[in-house]
C-alpha cells in the first residue's frame, strides 16, 4: 500500500493517523511552532496575558482570540520576512472568561468583560521573520495594528450615504464602527487584505418596532437572536435593534485594510454584497479587471462573484484603490448540465426592481440574499472558504455540509450533507487560451463527497486507492501551494471521532482526490487559515477554540493547547509549520 501510495501523489510526506490528542501533530520530518497566541503581547506597553483579569484596554494591545483566516504579505516579495494579517473571528463569553456569571455578575462587571470582548475580536496584524536558525518570530514593526468592534471605519461603493446606512452615530451613513465575525479573507494585487464578516449577525438582539422596514429585512439575516451576545445590553446599545435598527446594516461586508500603513482607516467595500461573507479570493481577468469570489455560510444561502468595472493595472497599483466600489456583483446557479451561470444582482434587470422592494442599487446590495433567491440562485450546502488555483483558473469551494438538505441537486448531491464536498469550477478560455473568470458562464464537477469511503451509508468520494488516514469531514477553508496542491482545513465536532486538521491533495494526474493527512489540531480545536509563502516552504495555520468542543469548556477542556498549564486557559494561535531539513512544505 506504501509503494501505491508514494505512486499515487505528488505530496510524499508520512500520513499522520486519525486521533483525538491534547496535542496538535504534524507529519514526521516538519516542524510546528507556535507564533503567537490570543493575549500575547503586540505593543510594548502590553500587560502580559491574565485571563481571570481581562480589561479592554489590556485587549486592544494583545493578539485577539479566535484566529482565523490568515494572509503573508512578504516585504519585497520575500519569504522570510513579512507581515502577517490575522482574522480574530469571535467570542463567546465562555470561551474568553473563565469565571464569566452569566446570571448573577452585576451590571458594570458585565459592561466590563463585554467591552473586553469587543476587544478581541477582528484583525491583528503583526510583522514576522524567520530567523538564521529557520524559526519564526514576531517582531516589532511600525505595520503592528489591532483592529477591533470599535475601529473607526468608511462605508464605500454603491450602499454608502444610502438612507438604510444612517445610524445615530454615523447620521450621512458614510462611517461605522468595527469589523467582526471575521472569517476568512483575501489579498489583492495591490497588496492590501480583505477581511470578510461572516458572523455578524450573532451580537444584535432586542425587540425591533415591527412597522420598521428593516425588521422585514432582517429576517433574510437571522435577527434578531434571542441569545445575542451581551454586547448589546451591556455594552453598546447599537446593537439593540430596538434603539438602532439600521446598524446591522453596517455589517456583513468586505472590508478592505492596507497592513502596511496602521494609520489607513479600514473600507468597507458595500459593492461586494452584504451577506455572512465566509472568504473573498481575487484573481484577474485577462483584461485586467478583478474578479472576486465569496461564499455565504450559512445552509441554503450562494456562491457569489464580483467583477470590476475597471481594469488593474499591475505596473501601476494605485490603480486598485477604490476599484472594488464599481462593478457587477452576480450570483451562481448550477445546472444540472454541469454549467454554471453568473445571474448578474443590478436593480432594474429581472425581478430587481420597485415591484419587489428595491429601489436602488443599495437595496439589492443590503438584502443581497434576498435579490439572489429572487434571481434563482441555486441553495447551497454552507459555501466556506472559495480558492483560485491560479495556473489554470479553476476555482474551488468548500462546502462544510447541510443536514438540513431534504432533497439532493446536482451540486448538492447527497440529502443530510453531514460531511460536505468540493466543488470544481472551470471558467472558458479567451481567444488567446488563457482561462477568463469574468464570462458569464463556467463548467464545474463535484470534487470529492467527504465522509468515511469504508460506511456505505455516507457515499464518500475519494481516489479508490484512499488510505485509512485520507478521509475527512467538513471542508472549511483551503489554500493552493505554489505548486498548485490543495490543502483542506476542517471543522466538524469531535463525534466525527477524530480531531479537525490539514489535508493535501493533488487536483490534476494520477494523484487526484488522493488526500493526504498533514496536520492534526489538538482536541477541540478545528483548523483555519492555510497560508503559504510564496516560496512554499513556510506554512501557517490558524487553531481555533482548543480544548473546547461540546460540552468541554475554557475551565474544563478537552486539552489545555498551547501552554499546557493549569493556571492557564487554552488559547487560538498561529502555527508555523516548516521542514526541519529546508525545502517545500509537502515534498
Ligand atoms: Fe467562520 Fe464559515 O466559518
Ligand atoms: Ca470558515
Ligand atoms: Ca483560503
Ligand atoms: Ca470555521
Amino acid at each position: 500500500a506504501r509503494a501505491l501510495q508514494d505512486g499515487v501523489s505528488s505530496l510524499a510526506f508520512t500520513q499522520l493517523d486519525h486521533a483525538i490528542e491534547p496535542d496538535h501533530a504534524v507529519a514526521p520530518g516538519y516542524r510546528a511552532e507556535v507564533l503567537i497566541r490570543w493575549g500575547d503581547a503586540m505593543f510594548p506597553d502590553a500587560p502580559v496575558f491574565d485571563p481571570w483579569n481581562q480589561s479592554a484596554e489590556a485587549q486592544a494591545r494583545q493578539f485577539g482570540t479566535q484566529n482565523d483566516f490568515i494572509a503573508y504579505f512578504g516585504e519585497e516579495r520575500r519569504s522570510d520576512r513579512g507581515l502577517l494579517c490575522v482574522n480574530n473571528e469571535f467570542t463567546f463569553m465562555t470561551y474568553q472568561f473563565p469565571d464569566f456569571e452569566p446570571f448573577g455578575a452585576d451590571e458594570a462587571a458585565l459592561a466590563h468583560s463585554a467591552r473586553a470582548a469587543m476587544e478581541a475580536v477582528g484583525v491583528s496584524i503583526v510583522h514576522v521573520a524567520r530567523g538564521a536558525d529557520g524559526r519564526w518570530r514576531v517582531e516589532p514593526g511600525p505595520a503592528t495594528r489591532r483592529i477591533s468592534a470599535t475601529t473607526p471605519m468608511r462605508l464605500s461603493g454603491p450602499a454608502a450615504g444610502d438612507e438604510r446606512m444612517r445610524t445615530s452615530a454615523s447620521p450621512d451613513g458614510l462611517e461605522a464602527r468595527g469589523t467582526y465575525g471575521n472569517c476568512a479573507g483575501g489579498q489583492t494585487p495591490w497588496n492590501t487584505y480583505l477581511t470578510c464578516e461572516e458572523g455578524f449577525f450573532l451580537f444584535f438582539s432586542g425587540e425591533p418596532d415591527p412597522a420598521h422596514r428593516e425588521t422585514i429585512a432582517y429576517q433574510g439575516y437571522d435577527l434578531p437572536r434571542p441569545n445575542a451576545f451581551p454586547w448589546w445590553r451591556h455594552a453598546e446599545a447599537r446593537f439593540d435593534l430596538a434603539t438602532e435598527p439600521r446598524e446591522p446594516n453596517h455589517f456583513g461586508w468586505v472590508v478592505e485594510i492596507d497592513p502596511f500603513d496602521a494609520e489607513a482607516r479600514p473600507v468597507k467595500r458595500t459593492a461586494l454584497g452584504r451577506f455572512a461573507h465566509e472568504a473573498a479570493s481575487v484573481t484577474l481577468a485577462p483584461d485586467g479587471r478583478v474578479v472576486v469570489y465569496s461564499g455565504d455560510d450559512r445552509p441554503f444561502e450562494h456562491l457569489y462573484r464580483f467583477v470590476s468595472a475597471r481594469a488593474f493595472d499591475p505596473a501601476n497599483p494605485e490603480s486598485g484603490r477604490d476599484i472594488l466600489d464599481e462593478g457587477t456583483l452576480s450570483v451562481a446557479r448550477f445546472g444540472a448540465d454541469g454549467r454554471l451561470t453568473w445571474l448578474p444582482l443590478v436593480f432594474g434587470e429581472g425581478p430587481l426592481r420597485e415591484g419587489n422592494g428595491f429601489a436602488s442599487q443599495a437595496d439589492v446590495l443590503i438584502e443581497t440574499r434576498r435579490a439572489a433567491k429572487l434571481v434563482g440562485a441555486t441553495p447551497m450546502d454552507r459555501p466556506e472558504d472559495v480558492e483560485v488555483r491560479e495556473s489554470d483558473g479553476s476555482v474551488w469551494l468548500m462546502l462544510t455540509g447541510n443536514s438540513l438538505r431534504a432533497t439532493p441537486d446536482a451540486a448538492n448531491p447527497r440529502a443530510n450533507n453531514r460531511y460536505g464536498h468540493v466543488l470544481r469550477m472551470d471558467p472558458p478560455r479567451n481567444g488567446a487560451g488563457r482561462p477568463d473568470p469574468a464570462a458569464d458562464v463556467f463548467l464545474w464537477d463535484v470534487f470529492i463527497r467527504c465522509g468515511d469511503p469504508a460506511e456505505d451509508s455516507h457515499n464518500a468520494l475519494y481516489h479508490p486507492a484512499l488510505s485509512q488516514s485520507g478521509w475527512m469531514t467538513n471542508p472549511d477553508n483551503a489554500a493552493f501551494d505554489p505548486a498548485g496542491r490543495l490543502w483542506i482545513a476542517t471543522d466538524h465536532g469531535m463525534d466525527i471521532g477524530h480531531c479537525n486538521g490539514l489535508w493535501a491533495t493533488d487536483t490534476h494526474g494520477p494523484g487526484a482526490r488522493y488526500l493526504k493527512h498533514f496536520y492534526r489540531c489538538p482536541a477541540g480545536a478545528e483548523l483555519c487559515g492555510p497560508c503559504f509563502t510564496p516560496d512554499g516552504q513556510t506554512l501557517f495555520v490558524a487553531v481555533q477554540h482548543p480544548g473546547i468542543s461540546g460540552e468541554a469548556t475554557i475551565t474544563e477542556p478537552l486539552s489545555r493547547w498551547p501552554d499546557f498549564r493549569e493556571d492557564m486557559v487554552p488559547r487560538s494561535a498561529v502555527v508555523a509549520v516548516t521542514k526541519a531539513d529546508g525545502g517545500p512544505i509537502g515534498s
